[in-house]
């Protein structure tokens, strides 16, 4: 393998490396604006700048190649100094902005110019100003007078998003990005080009002037958007979902996720029309009663039916953990009738992120037990035996909160309809008893993508009963895998509970003795009873997931 010395270390390399990559792969920060692992290189913002033994003027270590022999210094005297001139040159024009900024905290201008940058300016002339609250599409704004013209945004519409709507237009100190004539920059993957400009002058208009980004925690999670699970943070201030962003994963999502996943998978958190506390319907509407009253009630309506009067509708909304405690408790009370709402729409995936099966879970769920319609148990069938009063009692888990479906006109002529909610909708009308459960940002477990990957998610939001022990992770355990806690102090919390929690508090009203704790209990007796988990615990997940043995599918994206 070639080598070189980077600032006095020997290292190896691959061929067709250029000195950034080098340098990264080995832990060496260089400064860079307009260079992103993802992207062509286009050498524009010279932030990259380093000093390579006979090459007589200093480098762009984003565009010159690594080459054997080669004598690289990332830090000497000479290129501190060429990248204070390059800041130097940047912040001429640039507003300064910081206080108002939704990009401060955050922003790699505002952190080299802590590192590099003089402290003050020599210029005294009135600066360049430019428009400062450009809508280039739905979701992002544009504030000329941050941009650096760093290019990353033309090049993402371009290369990854596969629309090139992005431009530069003018010349000179006068240069702006626009969209082309005619063109709105409204991609599906529009908002990544928030996320890679290194300023503030793409901003999210949905986020912005939310908050600023230290007064919030943030918590690995996995979009429940589609079956894809691209990776995310979530975002939390005064226990309030603010934002969600993507999280690095090579194996599912790269840097990226779509605007809708972004947008449209977090607002029902901490929505007015959220179930808090459980509620039995007393004269046609609903009452908020004690959990065990709930219990109480389910389990005698339950017991008046014979196993095949009843169906368990499973979730692939919920996790793994929820549907395994489900599918346990279905076989342990006998009861065959089990299967799920499949969330495909036909043609609405694409050959970048999005897949066509709008929900996180639906390969979980089925490893699981929840039977498939191959089984005989399709979700249809089950509806047409209620429509026919052959059964008589529905047991629904945890549906996409906007769920809607002519089958549960059906539920009319059930007798007893229990169902497990984050919110009020059309499915709750249905019901004789609601349990609110927690969603997937107040909880932990376990969803399985179209890919086969078991990817974990964590409690963000805190419910009513959060804490670090209840939550599913001992004090040990939340230090590895927990969040900010103390954030959680503040803002509203909802009566709610994971779903695989509520099945264990029930079952002991049923005559099963359930005896789950946390979120990794069920986790570890799955992993030592079904094949596809086998031998897998929360620490092996980690948080990029693990791709599930002895599965025989073909990986295509549904
Ligand atoms: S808007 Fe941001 S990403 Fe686009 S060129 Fe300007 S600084 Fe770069
Ligand atoms: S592609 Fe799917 S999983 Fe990824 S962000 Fe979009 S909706 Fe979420
Ligand atoms: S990062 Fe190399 S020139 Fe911009």
């Amino acid at each position: 393998m070639p080598k070189l010395t980077l600032d006095g270390k020997e290292i190896e390399f691959k061929e067709g490396q250029t000195i950034i990559q080098v340098a990264m792969e080995h832990g060496v920060e260089i400064p860079h604006f307009c260079w992103h692992p993802e992207l062509s290189v286009s050498g524009n913002c010279r932030m990259c700048l380093v000093e390579v033994e006979q090459i007589p003027k200093l480098a762009i270590s984003c565009a010159t190649m690594a080459a054997d022999g080669m004598v690289v210094q990332t830090n000497s005297e000479k290129t501190v100094e060429a990248r204070k001139a390059v800041l130097e040159f940047i912040l001429i024009n640039h507003p300064l902005d910081c206080p108002i900024c939704d990009e401060a905290g955050e922003c790699q201008l505002q952190d080299y110019a802590y590192a590099y940058s003089v402290g003050e300016s020599r210029m005294v002339e009135e600066k360049n100003h430019k428009p400062k609250r450009v809508k280039l599409g739905p979701h992002v704004t544009y504030d000329a007078e941050r941009c650096i013209s760093c290019s990353r945004c033309i090049r993402f519409s371009r290369e990854i998003a596969q629309e090139p709507q992005l431009t530069f237009v003018q010349r000179g100190d006068r240069v702006m990005i626009a969209t082309f004539p005619g063109e709105s920059f409204d991609n599906p993957y529009s908002m990544n080009a928030i996320d890679i400009c290194p300023v503030g002058a793409l901003t999210s208009t949905d986020f912005r002037f939310k908050s600023r980004v230290w007064e919030m925690s943030k918590t690995e999670s996995v979009c429940t958007g589609c079956s894809r699970g691209c990776n995310i943070e979530i975002w939390v201030r005064d226990n309030k979902i603010q934002r969600l962003t993507p999280r690095f994963n090579n194996d599912v999502n790269s840097y990226w996720m779509c605007d809708n996943g972004r947008l449209n998978t977090f607002k029902f958190v901490n929505s007015d029309t959220r179930v808090d506390g459980a509620q039995i319907k007393k004269d046609g509407n609903f009452e908020k009663v004690e959990w065990e009253e709930a219990f109480r009630f389910t389990s005698e309506n339950l017991k008046k039916y014979k196993a095949d009067e009843i169906a368990f509708i499973g979730s692939a909304f919920a996790t793994v953990e929820d549907n395994y405690v489900f599918a346990k408790l279905a076989k342990n009370l006998g009861v065959k009738n089990i299967s799920y709402f499949n969330y495909v729409v036909p043609g609405s995936g694409d050959n970048i992120l999005i897949t066509e099966d709008k929900a996180p879970n639906s390969l979980g769920a089925e490893l699981v037990g929840i039977k498939t319609p191959a089984d005989g148990f399709s979700i249809e069938n089950i509806f047409e035996e209620i429509k026919n009063k052959k059964i008589k009692a529905v047991y629904i888990l945890e549906q996409s909160p906007e769920f809607e479906s002519d089958l549960l006109d059906a539920l009319s002529n059930a007798e007893f309809v229990a169902v497990h909610a984050f919110n009020f909708g059309k499915l709750t009308d249905f019901a004789d008893v609601v349990f609110p459960a927690a969603t997937y940002a107040e909880k932990n477990g376990t969803f399985v993508n179209f890919q086969g990957r078991a990817q974990r998610i964590k409690p963000a939001v805190a419910t009513a009963e959060s804490d670090r022990s209840l939550d599913g992770l001992s004090q040990s355990r939340w230090d590895k895998f927990g969040t900010e806690f103390d954030r959680w102090n503040q803002g509203k919390r909802y009566d709610a509970k994971s779903s695989w929690k509520i099945l264990t508090m029930l079952s002991t009203h049923l005559g099963e003795k359930f005896n789950f704790k946390m979120a990794e209990e069920v986790f570890e007796e799955l992993a030592s009873k079904n094949e596809y988990f086998k031998g897998l615990n929360y620490d092996e997940l980690g948080g990029g997931g693990v791709k599930l043995k002895n599965l025989k599918f073909s990986e295509e994206a549904v």
